[in-house]
């Protein structure tokens, strides 16, 4: 057996979430290998919604394992609210079928403050970060200086917080910007010291693993594992617009050193896509629409960040984008989500490709701040998708549009998302 992975193609937020959900049903095992709770996975279940921040998505299905794996970033009181709010609502105990890697990296709140002050001090040229303490976190692991999951259980774990926390004031006061003046989630720093403390107890009682030897026992017995990606590939710390990214590697090779597994064991790979495209945050969006049709997207795909509540940006399908993302992670399968979304467009754009100095190029180039794109008209199908559950019921425009994405991309599209509820996807192939 091998590790299939499902990611985003885009700026994240291509509706990973829903189809991890649909999918886990085939896997035993779903877990998370990079990013932390600036993820926000939203699943419709039974007329419920919910926000899963670092917790997978195979969370809501009873019989799929979910692993949260070294990769990861954890801010143990984000961690609980979610434990709490899967109990409330959905009566889910977590603490059956959850497990956690030792070597994750523990977000502290000084990270959180160490994210506002540094972005903050940016001004224009800020991010446009979650605020989650990522970007510290991780710059904390690489350092070598980060505390990790396991040692949460150590003895002298108080003196290790102690010390980084002061090592972290040391930097922020060199901001001269008054602590009183920063909340974190609306609490002041020293309220939300005081939760994060007290979720430690929650935290501890989770189940940790050294997760490299577990998933490749669990492989070895026959479990079908799935990795779940958060943000998307154009936001990878390597191969996103730099600075405009995220701190991890979103890509699939992330999952090797995310999980503890080598690239021999990773197969199937699902490349989730949006039918058009949406980017939270600074940094350049080529087909960005800053008029009408760009508010109709965002109003008839309610874009609105799922952890940030920020309005998204919004724009047309980017092929060469899109081309880019499929040849870094060597996707094998296409997901095509939102189509709904487009419902009563009468034509639709798609970029082909860019003008950048006076040429033509149909690739994503290094900097691509200043590319001009060149579109592409489609016929819209101009009707409501509901109630259609199968691909030849699909209208026609739309089966021409799925097959240009597959012309284009040269990857067959798996499946196609037409709403946001769990049943609302129609298989295209096997
Ligand atoms: P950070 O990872 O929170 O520091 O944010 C860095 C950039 O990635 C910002 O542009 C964020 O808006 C973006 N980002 C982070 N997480 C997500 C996500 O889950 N979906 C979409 N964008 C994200």
């Amino acid at each position: 057996m091998k590790v299939d992975v499902l990611l985003g193609l885009q700026w994240g937020d291509e509706g990973k979430g829903k189809i991890v959900d649909v999918l886990s049903s085939q896997y035993d095992i779903i877990c998370r290998f990079q990013g932390g709770p600036n993820a926000g996975h939203t699943i419709e279940c039974k007329g419920q919604k919910f926000i899963l921040h670092t917790i997978p998505s195979g969370i809501l299905n009873a019989n799929t394992l979910n692993i949260i794996g070294n990769g990861v970033v954890i801010d143990p009181f984000i961690l609980q609210k979610e434990i709490h709010m899967l109990a409330e609502k959905a009566g889910i105990e977590v603490m059956d079928n959850l497990l956690i890697s030792k070597r994750s990296h523990l977000i502290l709140p000084t990270h959180r403050l160490l994210d506002a002050v540094q972005e903050a001090s940016k001004g224009e040229g800020k991010i446009g970060s979650t605020l989650k303490g990522i970007g510290p976190a991780y710059t904390d692991r690489t350092a070598r200086h980060g505390i990790r999951s396991g040692e949460v259980l150590h003895k002298g774990f108080m003196d290790k917080y102690n010390d980084l926390k002061r090592s972290h004031l040391q930097i922020i006061n060199t901001y001269k910007i008054d602590l009183q003046n920063i909340t974190i989630d609306g609490y002041t720093f020293s309220a939300y010291e005081e939760l994060w403390l007290a979720s430690l107890d929650t935290f501890k009682k989770l189940k940790q693993i050294d997760v490299e030897f577990f998933i490749q026992e669990q492989l070895k017995a026959d479990k079908r594992v799935l990795a779940e990606g958060a943000q998307g590939t154009l936001l990878d710390i390597d191969f996103g617009a730099y600075p405009f990214v995220t701190s991890s590697n979103t890509i699939a090779a992330g999952v090797c050193t995310g999980l503890g597994i080598p690239p021999s064991l990773v197969g199937e790979i699902y490349g989730i896509a949006k039918a058009y495209a949406t980017r939270v945050g600074n940094g350049p969006f080529p087909t960005e629409l800053l008029d009408e049709t760009g508010n109709k997207l965002r109003k008839n795909g309610h874009e609105f960040g799922s952890t940030t509540g920020r309005p998204r940006r919004c724009g047309w399908l980017d092929l060469p984008a899109l081309r880019y993302a499929i040849m870094l992670n060597g996707v094998t399968r296409l997901i095509v989500t939102k189509t709904d979304v487009l419902n009563d467009f009468e034509t639709i754009q798609v970029c082909t490709n860019y003008e950048r100095d006076g040429q033509w190029i149909d690739y994503l180039p290094f900097d691509y701040s200043h590319v001009t794109p060149k579109f592409r008209t489609h016929q819209g199908w101009n009707c409501n998708l509901n109630g259609i559950s199968q691909a030849e019921k699909l209208p026609q425009a739309l089966q021409n549009y799925l097959q240009m994405i597959e012309h284009e991309t040269g990857v067959p599209i798996y499946m196609v998302s037409t709403g946001p509820d769990r049943n609302q996807i129609i298989a295209l192939r096997n």
